[in-house]
This record gives structure tokens, C-alpha cells and sequence, in this order.
């Protein structure tokens, strides 16, 4: 079957390592195969940035990071999430098929809730809906376009499930395939990245390697990294070391190899293997980042790829709304 596969990253704050191997290396990947469609997800991020200009800035980011990182708009549907409108007439009408329990059971909801019952506060202080219904409008991206195949860490996989839910109990009430069921798509290597303090790398902990960062940045970011305090002689553990398991993301099978026994011998401290570190993130992604600065200075030819994107997006969109506005009596 031609598959169809569908993700979107949501512009809050620098694109970071955990998001390229969890998310966007996979995609490019499997937009060699397969019709794809991958997009800038701004109405989510308006959940938590409510600064403008921050989010103008970062949605550019994240336009600009896809088209470094190899997505090519000819062949992939590019759009920005606001240039497709259709998205939120979904959103309306699967809010009404969506379980409340459904929700309440959503980890980033409940994580919030536990969060404020831990502060001592009420459970929804400072819960917007926004946040509540996050994973309906991520439903409503994903079956505007009957994608099968959804990209993703692993900590979006629920998200997917709730998207597959939704589709299956329209599905079921209509007595027809209303719309397509779709599945997360894991890879082993986008298991959950560690950051710089050995928790999930994500921006909301403050741990992460921006993918484009300026060399000297980045060489400052990596000696950030936490460590024992082992000293320089002493051998050391490779397994569960934050710089090594960052560094087999990286490196070839024999430089692995050889990094492990270095640990293992000792006489090797943790600058060492820092920079070892650095030089491999550096040499994946010092090509691509010349390409993301041209585009960030040249932010009209992301537009231009964007906005052809939309046509092509909302083509598809205008008429699976036709049909479902049809399927529900709303025509
Ligand atoms: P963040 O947690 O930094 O806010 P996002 O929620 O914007 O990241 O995630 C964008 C994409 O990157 C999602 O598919 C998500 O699953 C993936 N992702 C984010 N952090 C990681 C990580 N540490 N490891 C693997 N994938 C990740
Ligand atoms: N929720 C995703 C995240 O936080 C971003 C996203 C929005 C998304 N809509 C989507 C991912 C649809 C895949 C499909 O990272």
C-alpha cells in the first residue's frame, strides 16, 4: 500500500538534538518512500509562547531547520499549521467525538496536574485549554490528511493513539472509514535522547543541544555536559554516561568501539571525551547549518516554499472536509 505519513514540530524554542533523531531524520527518511506531508505546528505552540515576535522567530526556525536537515518541498507537502485552516474546522467537529476521560488521561495533562498537586496548588492552576485539548488538534492534523504513518519520539506516542481513537469511534458511529486509522511510527534510534543533565533532552528542561548552534556555542554547550568525578586515570563505564551514549548516536561502529575501550583503559578524562563528542556532532551537522543560516537570512525563500505548500495542503484538505461535512449532516 502507498503509505502516507504525516509529523509536525512545534516552534518553541531551538530545535535540539532529541527532535532530529526522534523526529525529523526519520521523516526525511521515510519521505524517500513513501507521500509525505510535514509542517510547522504554530497553534501549538501558542500553548506556551505568548510572546509574537518569539513565536514569528521560532516558526521560522523550525521552516528553516526541515529544508536544512533535507526535506525537499518539491516532493513533500511543507506548510505552516495557520496557513491551513481546514485544520481547525476539524478540530471543531472531533472535539465532539473526543471522550473528556480520553483527556484526562493525556500524560502532558496529567503531568501538569501532578506538578500542581505537588506546589500544593489546585489541580488546573495555570491549565489552559489549550493544553487540555492539545492532543485533538494533533488529531485533527493528522486525519486531515488520512495519514497512516506518524513520525514521532517516543514521548508523542500516545498522542498518535489518541489521534487513532478518535478516528476509530467516528469511524465506528458512521458505520464507515470515514477516516484513516493511523500509527505511530518508533524508531530505535529516537528513543527517548538523553540531555546535558541525563534527564530527557527537551526544552523544557533547559538540557539540550541546539542542532545549529555556532561552533563555539556548541564546544561551551557539550562541556556542560554532567559527569562523575572520576578523575583523568581512573577507568571509567561507558554504558549509562551521558557524553558516550551521545556520542554512538553519532559515530561510525569502530569509533564506538574505539571510545569504549579509551573509557575502559582509563587515562582518558572527561574533556577528552567531550571532544570527541563535540567533533562528531560538529561533523554531522556543520553542512547543515550553513544551509539553515542562508535560509534564516533569507527567510523569503521559506516563505515561498511555505506558501506553496498550503496550496497544496488546503487542495487536500477543502475536499476531505467536503466530504466529512457531508458525512455528518453539516453541508
Ligand atoms: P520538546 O520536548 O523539546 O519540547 P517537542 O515536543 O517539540 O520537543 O518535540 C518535537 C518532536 O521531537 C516530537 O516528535 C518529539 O517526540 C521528538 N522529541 C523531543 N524530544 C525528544 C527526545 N529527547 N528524544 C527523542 N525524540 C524527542
Ligand atoms: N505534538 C507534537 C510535539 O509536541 C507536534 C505535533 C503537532 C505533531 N501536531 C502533530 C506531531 C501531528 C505529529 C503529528 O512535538
Amino acid at each position: 500500500m502507498n503509505k502516507t505519513v504525516i509529523t509536525g514540530i512545534k516552534p518553541t524554542g531551538e530545535v535540539h538534538i532529541g527532535n532530529y533523531l526522534g523526529a525529523i531524520k526519520p521523516a526525511i527518511e521515510l519521505a524517500k518512500k513513501y507521500k509525505a506531508s510535514y509542517f510547522v505546528a504554530d497553534y501549538h505552540a501558542l500553548n506556551t509562547e505568548h510572546n509574537a515576535e518569539n513565536l514569528r522567530r521560532q516558526s521560522l526556525n523550525v521552516a528553516a531547520t526541515w529544508l536544512a536537515c533535507g526535506l525537499n518541498p518539491d516532493e513533500v507537502i511543507f506548510y505552516r499549521q495557520s496557513d491551513v485552516p481546514e485544520t481547525f474546522e476539524l478540530n471543531t467537529i472531533l472535539t465532539n467525538f473526543t471522550a473528556k476521560g480520553l483527556l484526562n488521561r493525556a500524560h502532558a495533562y496529567k503531568a501538569a496536574v501532578d506538578n500542581n498537586r505537588a506546589n500544593h496548588e489546585a489541580d488546573d492552576h495555570h491549565i489552559n485549554m489549550g493544553l487540555y485539548s492539545y492532543p485533538v488538534l494533533m488529531a485533527a492534523d493528522i486525519l486531515l490528511f488520512d495519514s497512516n504513518l506518524v513520525p514521532v519520539g517516543h514521548d508523542q506516542q500516545q498522542h498518535v493513539e489518541i489521534a487513532a481513537d478518535i478516528a476509530q469511534s467516528i469511524n465506528h458511529l458512521y458505520g464507515k472509514e470515514l477516516f484513516t486509522v493511523p500509527e505511530p511510527y518508533l524508531t530505535p534510534e529516537g528513543q527517548t535522547i538523553v540531555g546535558l543533565d541525563g534527564r530527557k533532552m527537551s526544552k523544557s528542561y533547559n538540557n539540550v543541544i541546539p542542532l545549529f548552534a555556532e561552533s563555539k556555542r556548541l564546544k561551551k554547550i557539550i562541556n556542560s555536559i554532567k559527569t562523575n568525578s572520576q578523575e583523568v586515570h581512573e577507568p571509567k563505564e561507558p554504558e549509562g554516561c551521558t557524553i558516550f551514549t551521545l556520542y554512538r548516536l553519532f559515530a561510525g561502529e569502530s569509533e564506538v568501539a574505539g571510545l569504549a575501550s579509551r573509557y575502559r583503559a582509563g587515562g582518558m578524562g572527561w574533556g577528552e571525551a567531550k571532544a570527541a563528542l563535540y567533533e562528531v556532532i560538529e561533523r554531522e551537522f556543520a553542512a547543515k547549518r550553513e544551509l539553515f543560516n542562508n535560509y534564516i537570512q533569507n527567510p523569503h525563500l521559506v516563505e515561498t516554499h511555505l506558501q506553496q505548500g498550503a496550496v497544496k495542503a488546503r487542495s487536500l484538505a477543502t475536499n476531505k472536509l467536503k466530504q466529512l461535512r457531508k458525512a455528518i449532516g453539516i453541508d
